[in-house]
């Protein structure tokens, strides 16, 4: 991995794209720091867009030595541009597949490799997390961390405190919200 060119990669990252389509880049050193620390060997993001999240989640498996990412998007042009950026970077092919479907048929499908470790949602609609992630839990493992973006309750997009407010309601998760930007929900299934 080259790390001077990662920075550049994200630099102009953050020049592309309309306000509040990426996942801040706070957000991303938290959600970076959460895969150094928990070491997932299977990653799944939903909703890749330009790879603002995807480069921050490849760059903590690159550092951890073990993991792979799955992310989905729907958008040809978005997955063309991320695995540019990608290659730039000099991340193994063999660390990630991008997904160019629908998250919701990829989930059906099911062709991926499981357990998965770490869930992060932050495709659209918002509205659609609570059946991605009932399609998502025979292939999640014990102990398995979900993270699901745009959950700040007043969210000036279509939030997801719904989906927040529903896995409150979940006896098999553990829920730990930041409010942060645009907001960040980490739970852990127990
Ligand atoms: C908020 S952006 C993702 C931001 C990204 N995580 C980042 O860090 O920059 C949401 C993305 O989800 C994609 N998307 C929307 N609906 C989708 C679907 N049903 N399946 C896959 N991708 C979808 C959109 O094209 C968009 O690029």
């Amino acid at each position: 991995m080259n790390l001077l060119e990662f920075y550049r990669v994200e630099k102009e990252i953050l020049g592309i794209g309309g306000w509040g389509r990426r996942t801040p880049a706070g957000t991303c050193r938290i959600i970076y720091g959460l895969v150094h620390t928990l070491k997932p060997k299977i990653c799944f993001e939903t909703g890749t867009f330009v790879g603002l999240s995807t480069i921050w989640i490849l760059r903590a498996l690159y550092e951890n030595g073990i993991g792979h990412l799955y992310s989905t998007e729907i958008m040809p042009e978005y997955v063309k541009i991320t695995a540019d950026f990608i290659k730039r970077i000099g991340f193994n092919d063999d660390s990630f597949c991008i997904f160019q479907e629908d998250t919701t048929k990829v989930l059906r499908d099911g062709h991926f490799h499981s357990p998965v470790d770490f869930f992060y949602m932050d495709d659209e609609p918002k509205i659609s997390y609570i059946e991605r992630l009932n399609l998502m839990m025979p292939k999640l493992s014990p102990g398995a961390y979900v993270l699901a973006h745009d959950t700040f309750k007043d969210n000036p997009f279509e939030g997801a405190y719904p989906f927040l407010e529903y896995m409150k309601t979940r006896t098999d998760f553990k829920v730990f919200d930041i409010d942060e930007e645009y907001g960040l929900s980490i739970m852990r299934r127990i």
